[in-house]
């Protein structure tokens, strides 16, 4: 699990994971607005600071370049930041020093989803995911089971096969404040 940083839970950041599309951005935009927190969705933040979308960035910068920015980026977050609800792009957490900060620094939820439900989603994220470009269907099913091994490597999981989002958020919120209340209780 990383060095543990003795950061109170309370004031620790949220952590989103989980494959493209899982809704890692809109529902954590709801579960900052129910804990009266800052969003942070990793992928705008790359965007805004370089002016460009993120298939732009892969197509004129390369992907190992996006990589790195987005490492840099999630490092910076995990270790100076506080009291944020973030969504990582589905990529990140496959880099070893990403995956280190997060679970040091912050309580990382892995937003799961079954192939089944996720397959139902492909065309309407396709076309803005490089990673998914000139890719057979067999070959996007395998790098969802290849991923999602290392996204079981997390705090707390949350099934979102057919749940709506507002839904989901509020599962979130309740295990974190039940997470609060057993491991910090009076605080
Ligand atoms: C990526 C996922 C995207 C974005 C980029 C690469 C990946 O984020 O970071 O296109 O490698 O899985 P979402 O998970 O928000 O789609």
């Amino acid at each position: 699990m990383g060095t543990y940083y003795n950061i109170p839970l309370r004031e620790r950041n949220i952590v989103l994971i989980g494959f493209m599309g899982v809704g890692k951005t809109t529902i954590g935009q709801l579960v900052a607005k129910k804990l009266y927190r800052d969003f942070i969705d990793v992928d705008q933040e790359i965007e805004k600071q370089h002016h460009m979308s993120i298939p732009a960035i892969f197509e004129q910068m390369g992907e190992d370049y996006f990589r790195k920015v987005e490492r840099e980026l999630i490092v910076d977050l995990c270790t100076n930041t506080r009291l944020k609800i973030i969504s990582l792009g589905g990529g990140a957490y496959l880099q070893e020093e990403v995956r280190k900060a997060c679970l040091s620094h912050c309580i990382v939820f892995f937003l799961d989803l079954s192939w089944e439900c996720w397959k139902e989603r492909l065309p309407l994220i396709v076309d803005n995911r490089p990673v998914l470009k000139n890719k057979t269907l067999e070959e996007v099913e395998q790098l969802f089971f290849q991923r999602r091994n290392v996204y079981s490597i997390h705090n707390s999981r949350v099934l979102t096969n057919n749940l709506d989002p507002e839904a989901i958020a509020n599962e979130i919120v309740e295990s974190i404040k039940w997470t609060w209340e057993v491991y910090e209780p009076n605080e």
